[in-house]
């Protein structure tokens, strides 16, 4: 049996108590929020009866569970996921591993020191769509891909607390790399295979219609050990002409590209066998590919996947060692931001 403690008990965790919900061998025994009122509503709208904390370490001291879902801002997952694993419980925790490498290091280092699990959620390795993009490559008829674009533009406003305390993005320094496009460059290493960036260039600038304290758009470009370079642009302070917030996604291959629009259409150009005659290279045959995932969707997915790898022992693609080399991803852009200079991944390794 999992015998759930959760820390952090507002907004994204409901997504994972929903996910629970498939799962006989999940029971939620502990909740912990600075905010009691928080876990208590919790305990309200699921019905569980479980145990509420203040403190996480009373908490640590005096609950049963096995299995820790963390689901507080970056600045508290050190804490947390640490704790945790020092106390022998396995933990799922939420994006990004943390909000600096040295703690990110930290928490790995304690995953490898107490023999249990950390694994991190990367809910969009878990869509229909990047799965069908992906399964395109994978038959490699398209060639070798080369060149991975992609625009995340979006207007996200967090709210904050009712109590009029804001939320933790809208103070943050490096609000949209940090806390949102771990995501996007976590689904460019799912598409290329999990290589694993070689080198970063960033450049951050904050609009002037931004409801951000820190920058709010990263334009990055990133080297991977396969050779292949990702071209990625992404803004939390839009207005109009919006993607998806999964992002607008082109992978260019040696003889075609594959598409998917952030959203429900996926579609692959296959490039002409015969040499174009002409001085601009001609269009490719089109077609429209049907998604294709058999699994549950985003959180429900990786929390599947998580409790499956906890069931037997093993392991699951979005594991902390793997998920390392997304977030590292994101410090190698704020190194490169800060200097103006591209940054070698080895450097801040
Ligand atoms: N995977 C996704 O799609 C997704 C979406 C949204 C948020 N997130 C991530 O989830 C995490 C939480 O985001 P959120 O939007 O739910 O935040 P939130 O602010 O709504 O909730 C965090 C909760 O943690 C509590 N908390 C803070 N410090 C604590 C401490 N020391 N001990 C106990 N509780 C503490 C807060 O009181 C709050 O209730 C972040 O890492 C964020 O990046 C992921």
């Amino acid at each position: 049996m999992w015998k759930v403690m959760v820390v952090g008990c507002n907004g994204i965790v409901r997504k994972w108590l929903d996910a629970f919900k498939e799962h006989d061998d999940v029971a939620v025994v502990t909740l912990v929020d600075v905010m009691r009122e928080r876990c208590e509503k919790i305990n309200e709208d699921y019905g569980y009866g479980a145990a509420v904390y203040e403190d996480m370490d009373e908490a640590f001291a005096q609950s049963a569970a096995n299995l820790v879902l963390d689901g507080t801002p970056p600045s508290v997952h050190r804490d947390v996921v640490v704790k945790a694993l020092q106390s022998g419980r396995n933990v799922i925790g939420e994006k990004p591993m943390s909000d600096s490498l040295e703690a990110a290091k930290e928490m790995i280092a304690a995953a490898e020191e107490s023999g249990k699990s950390y694994f991190v959620m990367q809910n969009r390795r878990y869509l229909d769509g990047i799965q069908t993009l992906r399964q395109q490559l994978n038959k490699t008829y398209l060639g070798r891909h080369y060149l991975v674009c992609c625009d995340m533009f979006i207007g996200a406003h967090f709210m904050g607390a009712a109590d009029g305390r804001g939320d933790f993005r809208n103070s943050m320094e490096h609000p949209v790399l940090i806390d949102m496009l771990v995501h996007t460059f976590d689904e460019a290493r799912f598409i290329v295979g999990d290589a694993k960036a070689t080198s970063a260039y960033c450049q951050e600038m904050n609009p002037p219609n931004s409801w951000y304290k820190g920058d709010a758009i990263a334009l990055c470009t990133f080297e991977f050990d396969d050779g292949s370079v990702l071209s990625l642009r992404g803004s939390w302070a839009t207005k109009c002409e919006n993607t998806t917030a999964h992002g607008a996604w082109r992978v260019y291959c040696t003889d075609g590209t594959v598409c998917w629009d952030g959203a429900e259409r996926v579609w692959v150009s296959k490039a002409q066998t015969l040499p174009s005659g002409g001085y601009f290279e001609e269009e490719g045959v089109r077609e429209e590919i049907p998604l294709n995932y058999p699994g549950r969707k985003e959180h429900a997915g990786c929390v599947d996947d998580m409790l499956k790898a906890l069931r037997s022992g093993g392991t699951m693609m979005t594991e902390c060692h793997n998920n390392f080399h997304s977030l590292a991803m994101v410090y190698a852009c704020i190194e490169s931001s800060k200097t103006g200079r591209k940054v070698y991944l080895q450097e801040i390794l």
